[in-house]
C-alpha cells in the first residue's frame, strides 16, 4: 500500500499527464506554509519551461484537472505557479489503515551487512562529551539500519596501538623500572592482576603526554615503546593487556549506562598484522610513493576545491598512523563480511579530512568495492552560553559526568511530579533526555547541553514525547481495547495526517543517514496527539463508533511514538 505522499504524487502525476505534461513533474512535498495547506507541488515551473507557457497557466490547468480527485482537496494556485492542496480525509484514512502497528507501514527491504563504527574510545583516556555524541548517534543509526532490514553491526573501534600507548608504557618504565614487564630476562608468567587501577591510568596518561611534549628524550622513549609494543614485545604486550582490559571495562560501564551495546570491539590492534601486506600492495601497484622517508598515498582528485594532503601510510620513522589503521580496518571489514554494503563512521566532524583520505585510498586500491563509505560528522556540544561546553578546568566534560548530572536532574523532575524514588524511571527519563536532545538535531549541528531545559516535561524534549506516549498508553489501558479506524472529523484529521507521514520520515532518516527525521516525527506526533486529546474526548465520548475510532488513533499514536523512540534507543515507561 503506497504511503499518503505516494498517493498524492500519483494523483498529481495523473493530472500532469491529463494536461499533456510530464507526469514525473508531479512530485509532492509537505508545504512550506502549513498554515495555508498541507502539501504543495512545484512541478508547474519545469513543465511550463518545457511547454513554453506561463507557469501560472500550467498550474491552473493542473489544478482544474484535480477538481474531481478523491485524493486531494482544497486545490489552489499561489504566487507565480505553486500548486497548493490538502490530502482528502479518505486518502489520509486509507494510508493510515495500511500502516500496521508494528512497523507503521515501512517494509524491511534492506539486504546485506552494514557496519556502524561509533563510540570509539581512546584507551586510558576519559571518554568525553564527543564520545557521548558518537555513542548516541551511532546507536540510533544502527537501529535504523536494522529496522530497514540490514544486518547492522556496531563496532566500537579502539585506537589502541598508537603513540599514547607508548607514552603510558614509557611513563611506567620510568616510575617502576622494577616491574617484570620491563625486565627483558623475565620469562613469565606475568601477574594476572593489573598493577594499576583505571582511575590511576586516567591520571597518568595526561602526565605522560605532557612529559613527552616537554622533553624530546621522553618523546623518543615513548615512540620506541610504541614500536616495540606493535612488534609484540611480550612484557609490553602483557602490560598493555591490563590497560586494555581496564579501558574496555570502563567504556562498557559508560555504554551500559545508556543501554548501548556493540556486536564488535575490534580496534587497531586487531588489524595490526594486515598493515605490512597492505603497504607492500599499495607500493607494488604504485599507489603509495616514498616522500621524504615516509610512504604516502596521494589522493588528490580532479575537481578538488580544497587542499587534499596524501594519506600517510608509514611515517619517516616507520610508524603506522591513524590513517594506516583505518585503511587496514576497512580492508578487514570488506574481507570478513563479503555481503558488506556500507560502512558508516560516526566521529567528530573535524575528522572529515581523515575519513576522506581513508575512503579515497580504499577506492583507489579497490579494497572496498561495492561498499558505500559514509562519514557522519558530529558537531560540538555547547553549554547554555552557546560556547563549547567546557569544565571549570577547561577540558571537555566527561561522558559519565554528563550522564550523572542529567540523572540528577531527572530525579529532581520526578520528585516535582510526585514520583520520588523511582530509580528505574529516573534512568529512563535520563536516557530519553540525553538521546532526544542530541538526536533531534542533524548530527553535524552544534547543540546546547542544558539539563534544566532538556529534562522538562514541556517543550521539544525527550520527556515530553515520552509523556505523550505514556498518556496514550494509559487511555488504552483504561479502555481495555482499541477500536477500528473510522471516518475522520475536523479534530482528528491533523493527528491522522501527522501519523501518515511516518514512511517518509523514516525514508529520510535512512537516506541522510541521520536519526533526526525520526526524532522530529516523534515530536510532531506527540504535539498532534496532545492537541487532539485537548479537542476530542475519548473515554468519555458517548457515541460508540466515534469513541472506537478515536481509540484507534490513540493506539496508532502510541505505536508510532514507541517505534520511533525505540529506533533512538529510548524506551517508553509504563507510567510517569
Ligand atoms: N577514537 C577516535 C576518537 O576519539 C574515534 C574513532 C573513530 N573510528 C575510526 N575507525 N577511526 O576521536
Amino acid at each position: 500500500m503506497p504511503s499518503l505522499l505516494d498517493q498524492l504524487t500519483a494523483a498529481l502525476a495523473g493530472a500532469f499527464a491529463a494536461c499533456g505534461l510530464d507526469p514525473a513533474l508531479g512530485v509532492v512535498r509537505e508545504s512550506d506554509r502549513p498554515e495555508l495547506c498541507a502539501f504543495q507541488c512545484n512541478g508547474a515551473f519545469a513543465a511550463a519551461k518545457a511547454a513554453r507557457r506561463p507557469p501560472k497557466e500550467v498550474a491552473e490547468a493542473v489544478a482544474a484537472a484535480l477538481i474531481d480527485s478523491d485524493t486531494v482537496q482544497n486545490v489552489s494556485v499561489a504566487g507565480p505557479g505553486f500548486i497548493n492542496f490538502d490530502a482528502s480525509r479518505i486518502a489520509i484514512s486509507s494510508a493510515l489503515a495500511a500502516q500496521d502497528n508494528a512497523r507503521c507501514g515501512v517494509p524491511a527491504t534492506g539486504a546485506g551487512t552494514i557496519i556502524v563504527d561509533y563510540g570509539g574510545p581512546n584507551p586510558a583516556k576519559a571518554m568525553h562529551a564527543g564520545h557521548l555524541r558518537t555513542t548516541l548517534i551511532g546507536d540510533a543509526l544502527k537501529r535504523i539500519f536494522a529496522f530497514a532490514g540490514y544486518r547492522a553491526l556496531g563496532n566500537t573501534h579502539l585506537n589502541d596501538l598508537g603513540l599514547p600507548m607508548g607514552q603510558i608504557i614509557s611513563e611506567y618504565a620510568a616510575r617502576h623500572p622494577e616491574w617484570p614487564y620491563f625486565d627483558p630476562a623475565f620469562t613469565g608468567p606475568y601477574p594476572a592482576e593489573a598493577p594499576f587501577t583505571y582511575a590511576e591510568l586516567e591520571e597518568i596518561y595526561p602526565q605522560a603526554a605532557q612529559a613527552c611534549k616537554d622533553d624530546p628524550a621522553r618523546r623518543n622513549l615513548a615512540r620506541q615503546a610504541a614500536v616495540d609494543l606493535q612488534e609484540g614485545r611480550t612484557g609490553y604486550r602483557a602490560l598493555w593487556g591490563h590497560l586494555m582490559r581496564l579501558s574496555k571495562a570502563d567504556a562498557k560501564r559508560n555504554f551500559d549506562s545508556l543501554g548501548v551495546s556493540f556486536e564488535l570491539w575490534r580496534g587497531e590492534a586487531d588489524v595490526h598484522g594486515l598493515i605490512p601486506g597492505i603497504g607492500r600492495d599499495l607500493k607494488g601497484r604504485g599507489l603509495a610513493v616514498e616522500s621524504e622517508g615516509a610512504l604516502v598515498v596521494p589522493v588528490v582528485e580532479a575537481g578538488d576545491t580544497r587542499p587534499m594532503p596524501p594519506l600517510m601510510y608509514y611515517k619517516s620513522d616507520g610508524a603506522a598512523t591513524y590513517g594506516t589503521t583505518d585503511v587496514a580496518t576497512l580492508c578487514d571489514r570488506a574481507q570478513t563480511y563479503p555481503d558488506l554494503v556500507r560502512a558508516v563512521y560516526v566521529a567528530d566532524r573535524r575528522q572529515a579530512l581523515h575519513f576522506e583520505q581513508v575512503f579515497r585510498t580504499a577506492r583507489l586500491a579497490g579494497y572496498a568495492d561495492g561498499v558505500d563509505l559514509t562519514f557522519v560528522g558530529y558537531g560540538t556540544m555547547n553549554g547554555p552560553d552557546g560556547r563549547p561546553f567546557k569544565t571549570r578546568s577547561g577540558g571537555l566534560p566527561r561522558f559519565d559526568d554528563i550522564v550523572a548530572e542529567t540523572l540528577e536532574r531527572a530525579r529532581a523532575r520526578l520528585a516535582e511530579a510526585g514520583l520520588r524514588g523511582d530509580e528505574a524511571l529516573a534512568r529512563q527519563i535520563m536516557m530519553a533526555t540525553l538521546k532526544f536532545a542530541d538526536l533531534v538535531n542533524p548530527p553535524a549541528a552544534d547543540y546546547v547541553f542544558d539539563p534544566e531545559r532538556m529534562t522538562a516535561f514541556e517543550g521539544k524534549t525527550g520527556p515530553y514525547v515520552l509523556y505523550q506516549a505514556v498518556r496514550a498508553g494509559a487511555i488504552l489501558e483504561k479502555a481495555g481495547s482499541a477500536g477500528a479506524l473510522g471516518p475522520l472529523g475536523v479534530d482528528e484529521t491533523p493527528l491522522a495526517l501527522t501519523l501518515a507521514a511516518w514512511p517518509e520520515a523514516f525514508a529520510q532518516a535512512l537516506a541522510a543517514p541521520s536519526p533526526h527525521p525520526v526524532a522530529a516525527q516523534a515530536y510532531r506526533v506527540a504535539q498532534a496527539f496532545s492537541r487532539f486529546y485537548g479537542a476530542c474526548p475519548v473515554l468519555s465520548e458517548a457515541d460508540p463508533a466515534t469513541r472506537a475510532a478515536r481509540l484507534a488513533l490513540v493506539a496508532r499514536t502510541r505505536a508510532q511514538i514507541t517505534l520511533a523512540l525505540s529506533l533512538l534507543g529510548i524506551y517508553v515507561p509504563k507510567q510517569m
